[in-house]
């Protein structure tokens, strides 16, 4: 049985109050039942003092993005050893904003994932298809690359320790999500891939939604066989919307 995930998703977000106050008013909001795990990936320069707030709290912690080298000239750079150090237990790698803003290529996306489980911090994989891409029918062809590009380098044994987030690009900050068997048609493709490599991998391993993802969605697709919690953007800035779509989660179980 797979336990829901769901995790924030910041990006470039918050301030140190208004920070503390987030997770002060998640942490008394979120029951400690074990029935779903959440987690906050923040800013940078927000994680030491979130490390010290969330310590020894139901919430992991989790970065951005982590660096794709162990340390060295990389200007810009925070390495997964640095993560580690101050008690991040998430990285989101991959995410569409990094690979179309940024130009993370494949390959630099299967480098910070491999440093991410070198370290022992989960990857949070991001995964999905533009609206072109779509169109094109071209969806499964690009997330299939997308993930062989990753197991190719640290294999599909990997995924005992990590975690992938199909996010079609077209839904992401859009308000459009993407219906239920939409969804649950890419993230059964990415299950598939899995067992042809490894069946037990597939099982196990959480593939997370997110885009556009709302309390009034959440548990229509939390309920979907496949969909295994969410990476929430927008919503994770309001406590009382992100508390929500935890709930469903647990609902949909
Ligand atoms: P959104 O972002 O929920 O604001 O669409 C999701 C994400 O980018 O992870």
């Amino acid at each position: 049985m797979r336990r829901p995930l769901i995790v924030g998703n910041w990006k470039m977000n918050g301030t140190c109050e208004n920070a503390k106050q987030l997770l002060a008013d998640l942490l008394s909001g979120l029951g400690n039942d074990g029935t779903r795990e959440v987690g906050v990936c923040i800013p940078y320069v927000l994680i030491p003092a979130a490390a010290e707030q969330l310590a020894d709290t139901a919430i992991a912690l989790g970065a951005q993005n982590v660096g794709d080298h162990e340390a060295g000239a990389f200007t810009g750079e925070v390495s997964a050893s640095m993560l580690k150090e101050f008690g991040c237990r998430l990285a989101i790698v991959g995410h569409s904003e990094r690979r179309a803003l940024y130009h993370e290529s494949n390959e630099m996306v299967a480098a910070r994932y491999s440093q991410s489980i070198a370290h022992g911090i989960q990857p949070i994989l991001c995964v999905g298809e533009t609206l072109e891409q779509r169109d094109d029918d071209k969806t499964f062809d690009v997330v299939g690359e997308q993930l062989s590009a990753v197991l190719n380098t640290s294999g599909e044994e990997s995924l005992f320790s990590a975690v992938i987030a199909y996010e079609p690009v077209w839904a992401i900050g859009t308000g459009v999500t993407a219906s239920v068997d939409q969804a649950q048609e890419v993230h059964a493709f990415i299950r598939n891939r899995v067992a042809e490599l490894d069946k037990e991998a597939a099982e196990q391993v959480r593939i997370l939604y997110g885009g556009s993802v709302k309390p009034d969605n959440a548990a229509g697709l939390f309920a979907m066989p496949d969909i295994d919690g969410g990476l929430i953007g927008g919503a994770s800035l309001d406590a009382g919307a992100f508390l929500a779509i935890c709930g469903a989660a647990q609902a949909g179980e």
